[in-house]
C-alpha cells in the first residue's frame, strides 16, 4: 500500500496543525480488506471496532430499512480515509462529529473520508445515516438477505452484514453491539443478547436489544416478523430466549420439541467446554426457505427445513457448540474454520453417544469407512479448505474424523482437559489451527505435527491405522458403509451445514 501525504488543504487548516505531531505528518488510507486470502476484500485496514449502535426502523410491507449507525472505533495507524463494507444508501456520514466525505466503490465499500486525519490510536466515533431496501441489494451477484412472508431475516455466513449495516466485516474485528429496531405493532424484531425493553408510540414498536460480549459481524443477527417468543432460564442458571413465526405449518411441533430443549442442550454442553460464555442464549425459527443453520451469537437461526423429518435436537447441539467453538472463540483466518465446524459436528457426535444413537468412534469408524480413497471427499483439506470448500462436508466429517484422531492420540484425560481448556485459553478472541494445535501440544505433552498434518492438511485419504489406535473398522461401520456409499469418484453434494441431516445422522437415527 501506498503511504500518500495528505492533501495540503487540509494541513491549511490550524487546529489541524497542532493535533497533528510533526513525526506523523504522513497519513495513509486504511486497506479495502483486512488480509485474509480466501476474501481479500472482506473487513478492512486502519482500525478497529469496539461497538456498534445500530438504531433501526422497517417496514416489513416494503422492506425499507432506514438507519443509523454510530461506530466506535480505533486507529490503527494515521489515517487518512478508511472504509466500510456495506450495500445500502447512505446518506451522511460523520467522524468525530463532522461531516465527511464518502463514496462508495467495488462491490461492498463505503470509502469515508474524515474532514481531518485520524491519528494512530486515537478513538474515533463514526455516524452513518442509511436507508434502502436490502433485497434490492447484491454483491458479487448474490444477496442473503431473507425476505419472509411478514417480514425479513439477516442471517449468513461470511456474508450478512452488508444488507443491514455498514461494519468492519470479518471476525477479527470482533465488538459488542446494542441494536434497536422499530417495526409496526403487532411485528416483532429479534436481534442478539438480552432485550433490554421494548417501547410502543405511534403504532410502532422499538426493540431494544444488547449483545454486551464481543461478537463477529458474521453472527449479528436481525429478524422482524410476527414471532411467538418464549423464555425461561437454564437448570444450570441461563436465560433462554427462543422465537418461532407463527406460519412454520407443520414444522411447528418439531421446531419447538427441538429448539425448546436450548437451556438442557446448553448446560449439557457447558460439562464439556466449561461455562456458557454469554449472558443469554436462545434461537429463531423464521419462516425462510434456506436449509441451513446458523450459529449467529446467543440467538441461533434455524431453517425450518432443519425440522422437517421431526425433531432435531442434533442441530440444536451443533449450533450451539459453536457458542463456544466460533462465537466465544472465533476465527483468525476464514482458512481457519475446521475451529468451528469440526468441533461442533464432534459436539453432535458427543451427543449421539449419549443418547445412544452411536459412539463417537462408530461415527469416525463410519465416516472413515463411508468415503473410498478416491472420493472427492479426502481431496478436501479441512485445515485449509479454500473458500470454495470452507462449508462442504469434508471441513465437517473429516473435520470431527481428525478430532476423533487427536483423542485417540492423546487419551481421553488431555483431550478432554483441551476441549474445556480452549475457550477459556482465547475467551472472547480470535485463534488459528495453528495456535490449536500448540495448544493440544501443550495440554497433552505430546507432539501432535505428524497427526494434524495427516488429518487436516493433507489432500488424501488417511491410513487406516491412523483412523484408529485400535487397528480396522467394526463390521458395523462396514455394513452401514455400504448401504450409504457412493460410487468411486463421485464428489460429495452441497451440504446444509446445520448438519444434523447427514447421511450419517439419518442413518443413525432410524
Ligand atoms: N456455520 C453454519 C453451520 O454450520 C454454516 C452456514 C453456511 N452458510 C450457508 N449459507 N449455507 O451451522
Ligand atoms: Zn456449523
Amino acid at each position: 500500500m501506498h503511504r500518500r501525504t495528505i492533501a495540503p488543504g487540509a494541513l491549511a487548516a490550524a487546529s489541524l496543525l497542532l493535533a497533528i505531531p510533526a513525526s506523523a505528518a504522513t497519513y495513509s488510507p486504511g486497506a479495502p480488506g483486512i488480509g485474509d486470502p480466501y476474501y481479500p476484500m472482506y473487513g478492512n485496514g486502519g482500525y478497529d471496532v469496539s461497538h456498534y449502535d445500530l438504531r433501526l426502523a422497517y417496514r416489513p410491507s416494503t422492506d425499507e430499512l432506514q438507519g443509523t449507525a454510530t461506530i466506535q472505533a480505533r486507529a490503527t495507524q494515521d489515517l487518512s480515509r478508511f472504509d466500510l463494507d456495506f450495500l445500502l444508501d447512505v446518506s451522511e456520514v460523520r467522524v468525530n462529529g463532522a461531516r465527511a466525505a464518502f463514496t462508495s466503490s467495488g462491490e461492498h465499500e463505503l470509502v469515508v473520508t474524515p474532514k481531518n486525519p485520524l491519528a494512530k490510536g486515537t478513538p474515533v466515533t463514526v455516524v452513518v445515516r442509511y436507508h434502502g431496501v436490502p433485497s434490492t441489494k447484491s454483491a458479487y451477484g448474490f444477496n442473503t438477505w431473507h425476505r419472509t412472508a411478514d417480514g425479513a431475516v439477516a442471517a449468513d455466513e461470511p456474508e450478512a452484514a452488508w444488507w443491514w449495516f455498514p461494519s468492519n466485516d470479518h471476525p477479527r474485528d470482533k465488538a459488542t453491539y446494542d441494536v434497536s429496531v422499530a417495526v409496526p405493532d403487532g411485528t416483532q424484531a429479534l436481534s442478539n443478547g438480552t432485550l433490554q425493553s421494548t417501547v410502543s408510540q405511534r403504532g410502532w414498536t422499538r426493540y431494544n436489544w444488547r449483545q454486551d460480549k464481543p461478537q463477529a459481524t458474521y453472527l449479528a443477527t436481525l429478524a422482524i416478523g410476527r414471532f411467538d417468543i418464549t423464555t425461561g432460564t437454564s437448570e444450570g442458571g441461563v436465560p433462554v430466549i427462543n422465537a418461532y413465526s407463527r406460519n412454520l405449518g407443520a414444522n411447528d411441533g418439531a421446531a419447538r420439541a427441538s429448539v425448546e430443549r436450548t437451556g438442557e442442550l446448553v448446560d449439557w454442553l457447558s460439562g464439556y467446554f466449561g461455562p456458557y460464555p454469554f449472558s443469554s442464549a436462545g434461537g429463531y425459527v423464521p419462516a425462510t426457505t434456506t436449509g441451513y443453520a446458523l450459529e449467529t451469537q446467543t440467538r441461533v437461526y434455524y431453517s425450518p427445513k432443519q425440522f422437517a423429518a421431526g425433531s432435531n435436537t442434533s442441530v440444536v447441539v451443533h449450533e450451539l457448540a459453536h457458542q463456544w467453538y466460533g462465537d466465544d472463540v472465533s476465527l483468525k483466518g476464514w482458512k481457519d474454520i475446521w475451529l468451528n465446524e469440526g468441533f461442533a459436528r464432534y459436539a453432535q457426535w458427543l451427543w449421539s453417544e449419549h443418547e445412544g444413537e452411536g459412539t463417537t468412534q462408530e461415527l469416525a469408524d463410519y465416516v472413515y469407512a463411508s468415503h473410498p480413497a478416491d472420493d472427492a471427499f479426502w481431496t478436501v483439506k479441512p485445515g485449509d479448505p479454500g473458500p470454495e470448500n470452507q462449508f462442504e462436508l469434508p471441513v465437517y466429517d473429516r473435520g470431527a474424523l481428525a478430532i476423533q484422531a487427536l483423542r485417540n492420540a492423546v487419551g481421553d484425560r488431555a483431550f478432554f482437559a483441551v476441549l474445556k481448556g480452549w475457550p477459556k485459553q482465547h475467551a472472547y478472541g480470535n485463534a488459528s489451527v495453528a495456535d490449536f494445535e500448540k495448544y493440544a501440544e501443550k495440554v497433552s505433552g505430546k507432539r501432535l505435527g505428524t497427526l494434524f498434518d495427516t488429518w487436516l492438511f493433507q489432500p488424501s485419504k488417511p491410513a487406516a491405522p491412523a483412523a484408529r489406535a485400535a487397528a480396522v473398522a467394526p463390521a458395523v461401520a462396514v455394513r452401514m458403509a455400504v448401504r450409504g456409499g457412493r460410487a468411486p469418484g463421485a464428489t460429495f453434494r452441497r451440504i446444509s451445514p446445520g448438519a444434523g441431516t447427514t447421511r450419517t445422522q439419518t442413518l443413525l437415527q432410524r
